[in-house]
């Protein structure tokens, strides 16, 4: 039974500052199953205690999995001086929950793209030795032919030098395709295909292992991800 204090939950759960919770409770806006909260120093079962804020469930959880559709135009940042960033589509209580983009899409990438605060999740997701299959749908200047594809299966070694994992190019039309990759190194799709003599007009990642992006989700809109979406997001499959 995870016991912790209601004013922890509640600040871990992104409901405000310290000061700002402690006011929540003095004005009786917080409840514990039904009932007005007498203190933040009350320990709870975080598995069990229904509180809310206002009339409105606040459910605590250690770890939370965002799936974000990414516009064109953001920065997968937690802060930018100058560019508008990822974080600011999410809403107030999950900016403040530490949340950080797993792996990074160009400012101009528009797509899945999954947000967590779970270091070891993020980890997985990313690293080459995972195996977690991450697929583009890309646009490009230039005729893609099966030249290219098998070019990409063999892997590719870039123009300075850097050596590429065997990669999966589908060829849609004469100048779409969608690419398949394990790992993510910086703009490594374009850099690929400038490799083969192609410029991505545009971008978009479709899916991470089996994880596809909801297409139900408007451009710039995120959900939470159910937790057999996160285990989809881990899988791994052969071939590409
Ligand atoms: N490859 C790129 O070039 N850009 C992205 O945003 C993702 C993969």
């Amino acid at each position: 039974m995870p016991l912790m204090r209601l004013d922890k939950i509640l600040a871990d759960m992104g409901v405000g500052s310290r000061r700002e919770i402690k006011a929540l409770i003095k004005n009786g806006r917080v409840t514990v199953n039904n009932e007005a909260a007498a203190s933040g120093e009350m320990k709870l079962d975080t598995e069990r205690a229904e509180i809310s804020v206002d009339g409105l469930p606040v459910e605590y959880k250690e770890f939370r999995y965002v799936m974000l559709n990414k516009p064109a135009g953001y920065v997968c940042a937690s802060e930018d001086r100058r560019e508008r960033t990822v974080m600011e589509l999410l809403d107030g209580r999950l900016r403040r929950q530490g949340l950080f983009s797993v792996g990074r899409l160009d400012k101009d990438t528009e797509g899945l793209l999954i947000l967590t605060n779970d270091g070891d999740y993020a980890h997985r997701v990313i690293s080459p030795k995972s195996d977690i299959c991450k697929r583009y749908y890309a646009k490009v200047e230039g005729v893609l032919n099966r030249s290219d594809a098998e070019k990409m299966l063999e892997g590719l070694v870039l123009g300075d030098g850097t050596r590429c994992l065997p990669a999966g190019l589908e060829i849609i039309s004469e100048n779409e395709c969608v690419v398949s990759l394990r790992e993510g190194k910086y703009h490594q799709v374009k850099r690929m295909m400038a490799c083969l003599g192609k410029r991505v007009q545009y971008l978009k990642r479709l899916s991470i292992g089996g994880l596809m992006l909801d297409e139900r989700l408007a451009i710039g809109r995120w959900r939470e991800l159910g937790e057999e979406e996160i285990a989809l997001s881990l899988r791994t499959e052969n071939g590409y």
